[in-house]
C-alpha cells in the first residue's frame, strides 16, 4: 500500500521555524516506528505571495484536496498588513477551510501537570485536563442569511442570522462521537435550546443521531451559558464537548486559557470522510506568525508538534504513537525544558527551538 500524503504548508514568520521541528520529528516516525509518509512542501500565505503573487496557488489547493493531511504552520505578518483584502496571507487560509469544507474544529485544552502553575486556574483543577471542544466551523451565525447593516425607519439595524440546517447538524455530531470513540466515549452537547430554535434543533438532531448510531457513546446536553461557567469551576468534568459556531469560538479560547501558553496549543479541522474513512483534515497550531520573535530561535514548537500528534490520532489511526509524542512533550517539560514563552516569574534560562526539538527527539528515543 502506498504510504499516506502528508502537504506541508509551513508558511510565515515562526511558522517554518516550528515547522522544521516537526519534520525531524516526522522523520524520526519513520525511521524509528516504520510510520512512513510521502511528505510534500508548498506554499501558503505570504511566502505565496511572495511568489506566486497569490496567497494560495491553484496547484497548491489541489495537492491540499488530494492530500491524506495538511500541515499548516502559519501566515501573515506586517509585510503584509496593507495588501488588498482578497491577497492577504489569511486568504489563503480560508480559501484552505472552505475548499476543503472543514466544518469540525478541534481544539484540545490538555494541562500537563509541569505547566499547571500557568493556569489562570487553581493548579488542582487544571492538573491532567485533557478535554475536545469541537466547534461548528462552516455554518451558524456567522455565515446566515440575512445579514448586513439596514436602513430601518430613522435608524440603522444590525443584523445576523444563526441558521443550522439538520444536516449540518448531524455531520458535526458524528463528528464529535467519533471523536468520542478514539478517547473517553463521552460527549456534553452545548447550546440554548432555552431561548433559541436554532438550539432546540441542535439537541434533537444530536440525540438522534446518538441514539441511533452511537448509543454506547454517553451524551449529555448543557446551556451553553451554563457550560461556559462550568469549564472555569470545574473543567475536568467534560471529555468531549460539541456546540456551533458561535458558542465554540467563545468557548475553545476559554478552555485553551486554562491551560497557559499559545505556543502549546494544537488545533484539528476536519471535514467529510473519503472512501477509506479518513476525513479531509488540517491540523496546525492555534498561534499565528509571530512577527515580534521572528528569527531569533525563541518560538516554542510544541504546539505544531502536538497538531502533528493529533494528525497521528485523528487522521492515521495511530492514537499509541500519538500519545508516545504527547508523552515525550510531558517528559522534558517535567524535565523542565522551557522556551522563552514558558518562563515562569522565577526566571530561567530558556532554549531554543531547535533546542526543544532535540530534546524532544531524545525523549522519543
Ligand atoms: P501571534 O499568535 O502570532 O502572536 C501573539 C503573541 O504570542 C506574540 O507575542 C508571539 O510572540 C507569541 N507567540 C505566538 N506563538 C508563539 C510560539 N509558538 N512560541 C512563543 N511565542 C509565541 O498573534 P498576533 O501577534 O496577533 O499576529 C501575528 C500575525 O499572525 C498577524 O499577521 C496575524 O494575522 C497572524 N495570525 C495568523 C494565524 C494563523 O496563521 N492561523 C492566527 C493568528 C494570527
Ligand atoms: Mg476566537
Amino acid at each position: 500500500m502506498a504510504n499516506p500524503t502528508l502537504l506541508i504548508l509551513a508558511g510565515d514568520g515562526i511558522g517554518p521555524e516550528v515547522m522544521n521541528e516537526v519534520t525531524r520529528i516526522i522523520d524520526w516516525f519513520g525511521e524509528k516506528r516504520d510510520l512512513k509518509f510521502d511528505v510534500e512542501h508548498d506554499l501558503v500565505g505570504g511566502a505565496a505571495y511572495d511568489a506566486h503573487g497569490t496567497p494560495l496557488h491553484d496547484d497548491t489547493m489541489a495537492r491540499a484536496l488530494e492530500a491524506d493531511a495538511v500541515l499548516l504552520g502559519a501566515v501573515g505578518g506586517p509585510k503584509y498588513d496593507d495588501l488588498d483584502f482578497s491577497l492577504k496571507p489569511e486568504r489563503g487560509l480560508l480559501r484552505l477551510r472552505k475548499e476543503m469544507d472543514l466544518f469540525s474544529n478541534l481544539r484540545p485544552a490538555q494541562c500537563f501537570d509541569a505547566l499547571a502553575d500557568f493556569s489562570s486556574l487553581k493548579p488542582e483543577l487544571v492538573a491532567g485536563l485533557d478535554i475536545m471542544i469541537v466547534r461548528e466551523l462552516t455554518s451558524g451565525v456567522y455565515f446566515g442569511e440575512p445579514r448586513g447593516i439596514f436602513e430601518e425607519g430613522n435608524e440603522r439595524v444590525g443584523v445576523n442570522t444563526q441558521r443550522y440546517t439538520e444536516s449540518e447538524i448531524d455531520r458535526v455530531a458524528r463528528s464529535a462521537f467519533e471523536l468520542a470513540r478514539k478517547r473517553n466515549n463521552k460527549v456534553c452537547s452545548m447550546e440554548k435550546a432555552n431561548v433559541m430554535e436554532s438550539g432546540i434543533l441542535w439537541r434533537e438532531v444530536v440525540q438522534k443521531v446518538h441514539d441511533e448510531d452511537y448509543p454506547d457513546v454517553e451524551l449529555s446536553h448543557m446551556y451553553a451559558d451554563n457550560g461556559a461557567m462550568q469549564l472555569v469551576r470545574a473543567p475536568k468534568q467534560f471529555d468531549v464537548i460539541v456546540t456551533d459556531n458561535l458558542f465554540g469560538d467563545i468557548l475553545s479560547d476559554c478552555a485553551a486559557m486554562l491551560t497557559g501558553s499559545l505556543g502549546m496549543l494544537p488545533s484539528a479541522s476536519l471535514g467529510a470522510p473519503n472512501a477509506d474513512g479518513r476525513p479531509k483534515a488540517m491540523y496546525e497550531p492555534v498561534h499565528g506568525s509571530a512577527p515580534d520573535i521572528t528569527g531569533q530561535g525563541k518560538a516554542n514548537p510544541i504546539a505544531c508538534i502536538l497538531s502533528f500528534a493529533m494528525a497521528l490520532r485523528y487522521s492515521f489511526d495511530h492514537g499509541d504513537e500519538a500519545t508516545r509524542l504527547e508523552k515525550a512533550v510531558e517528559k522534558v517539560l517535567a524535565d523542565g525544558a522551557r522556551t522563552a514563552d514558558l518562563m515562569g516569574p522565577e526566571g530561567g534560562t530558556p532554549i531554543s527551538t531547535t533546542e526543544m526539538g532535540d530534546v524532544i527527539l531524545a525523549a522519543l528515543d
